[in-house]
């Protein structure tokens, strides 16, 4: 990098606006917006959507609710020709979506792509040619005066067509291209001119797009440009101001939302952003802050992981991780404080006391978009026994008692430490197996019966001593004292049951039971044990065993 950019790079010059009016607004109302996923988006990817990706994703927009979708650059190739013919003739578009279709300012291009609209209910015709100085200079070799006049031909060649489309429902849009890195006043004098061609009148409006094709500046400079022209066209009552923003600076979201601000109608984008470069404007954000203000976006995104699920399959492109609202952390909470507030502010949501959603962390209630709140304990050698208990507990149903935990814990930690790494809850679940109820050495169950007599247990347990068979005979108040007792008339040092707990096992292990026992020797050294099985009675003695192999 240059130690000078200045020499190579130079600052976006402001627009003249002292008196701006957008930074005093707020919105209270969600825009039109206008899918552009099938063309800008389409144009962008290693492999274009063939006819029934696009299909696909043409009836997934509709779902969500958008009544004005850019389908396509239909004289572009026969794909896209075909893919309008088919939506059209196939009458896929309901009858209050509007299918937009993109053409340059060439006759033929025009011809074929009215040709392409035959039968449509309601069709936008969109036209745009490129209008920045650096566009005029490098691309065109052209004057302000040669550009507009391409403008004004093009908007021509569509006019006189138009009777073609009979029965069909039109509005015209413009797009002076490369809007954002354009003088505000030569980009007035282009859509003027093309104003006085199609003559739009607050009865029949047209969509006037000033887009952002690059970002070159901060958005606040994207809003005063459109605050200019909102201020300064003529007839502004005649246009449905339009935005269309990309995302080169990482700021395509707020350039709308501040373009809004500026006096927008409308807005054009896409599911997740896909797009040029960076992509364009993510509609899903946008539509899902107005959302977390209280405000009816007028796009149902209630099931986004279905969403997801489309806009992937059909495009081959990801969500990212953290993007907003569709990431798949984005409502998963890592840190512990994190976690502790979300929890007590869930709660206090679950109470229904507040009116308002005000969960710290959490901006929407994932569930409004059919998604979850998820914790992540990360266990590492610094953890503390809450969270090797927590991760046991959330992810396999496995509750250790306290004491056990403080067992538990720093044995997992040990663990953690010399593989030097994070592990997972089944790697956890898989130490605590083997620590507990996996161990067979010195002693392995073989079969244990109990009668009971004058509430006198007695219990036959047969087992493997170090692989060697072994039995023994016992009696007490109940199958555990029978079995203690047994073990002290085998030559087993005396030890007691301190502690005993015993749970089901909620998830995998199919009608199991999970005993807990700690024992105590004469010694006074403690031990914990467990163990599993379908049988209570049995889990309980595996528990007693798994406990004496541990001494
Ligand atoms: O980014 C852009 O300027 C475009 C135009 C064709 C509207 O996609
Ligand atoms: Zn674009």
């Amino acid at each position: 990098m240059l130690k000078q950019p200045s020499q190579k790079y130079r600052p976006f010059p402001p627009v003249h606006l002292p008196d701006r009016h957008w930074p005093n607004r707020t919105l209270s109302r969600a825009p039109i917006w206008c899918s552009v996923d099938l063309r800008d988006g389409n144009q962008a990817l290693a492999v274009p959507m063939n006819v029934g990706q696009k299909l696909e994703m043409f009836h997934t927009l509709v779902k969500c609710g958008f009544k004005e979708i850019e389908v396509g650059f239909p004289s572009s190739s026969n794909t896209e020709f075909t893919f309008n013919r088919r939506l059209i003739e196939e009458k896929r578009a309901p009858e209050d979506v509007w299918l937009q279709v993109l053409v340059q300012a060439r006759e033929d291009l025009i011809e074929r792509t009215v040709e392409s609209l035959i039968g449509a209910k309601k069709a936008i015709i969109h036209l745009y040619n490129s209008t920045s100085p650096a566009q005029r200079r490098v691309v065109f070799g052209k004057s302000k005066d040669e550009i507009k006049a391409i403008a004004v031909q093009g908007a021509k060649w569509i006019q006189e067509r138009l009777p073609r489309l009979k029965g069909t429902e039109v509005m015209l849009q413009y797009s002076p291209e490369s809007f954002s890195a354009t003088e505000v006043e030569f980009a007035r004098e282009i859509s003027e001119a093309v104003m006085d061609v199609w003559q739009p009148t607050p009865e029949r409006k047209m969509i006037l797009n000033l887009p952002d094709t690059v970002e070159v500046a901060m958005p606040n400079v994207y809003a005063d440009q459109i605050e200019w022209m909102c201020r300064n066209l003529r007839n502004r009552d005649s246009l449905i101001v339009s935005l269309h923003t990309h995302n080169d600076r990482c700021t395509g979201v707020a350039a709308t939302e501040l373009g809004l601000l500026a006096g927008a109608d409308r807005v054009e984008g896409t599911l997740f952003g896909n797009g040029e470069r960076t992509g364009n404007l993510d509609i899903v954000t946008v539509a899902l802050n107005l959302y977390q203000h209280g405000i009816d976006p007028r796009l149902d995104f209630s099931n986004l992981n279905a969403l997801i699920e489309v806009y992937e399959r059909c495009t081959g492109m990801t969500v990212p991780p953290r993007q907003p609202y569709a990431g798949e952390l984005v409502f998963t909470a890592f840190s512990g404080s994190h976690q502790d507030a979300i929890r007590k502010g869930l709660a206090e949501w679950k109470t229904g006391r507040t009116e308002n959603w005000d969960v710290p962390y959490l901006t929407i209630d994932p569930n409004d978009i059919g998604r979850e709140y998820r914790e992540v304990i990360r266990v590492n050698s610094q953890s503390g026994k809450g969270g090797v208990a927590y991760l046991l507990e959330s992810e396999f149903g496995i509750v250790l008692p306290k004491e056990m935990q403080r067992e538990f814990g720093p044995l997992a930690n040990d663990e953690v430490d010399r593989l030097g790494r994070e592990v997972s809850g089944v790697e956890l679940r898989a130490m605590f197996w083997r620590e507990y109820v996996e161990r067979t050495k010195p002693w392995q169950l073989q079969g244990f019966e109990t009668e009971s007599r004058n509430g006198l247990v007695r219990c036959h347990a047969r087992m493997l001593r170090d692989g060697t068979p072994a039995e023994l005979h016992g009696e007490g108040n109940g199958p555990l004292a029978a079995l203690v007792h047994g073990f002290s008339t085998i030559g087993v040092p005396r030890f007691e049951i301190a502690s005993y707990s015993e749970h089901a096992l909620s998830s995998g292990e199919a009608a199991a039971a999970i005993a807990y026992i700690q024992i105590k020797h004469s010694d006074g050294r403690t031990r914990w044990g467990a163990g599993v099985d379908t049988n209570i009675e049995l889990a309980s003695v595996r528990a007693v065993l798994s406990a004496l192999n541990r001494s």
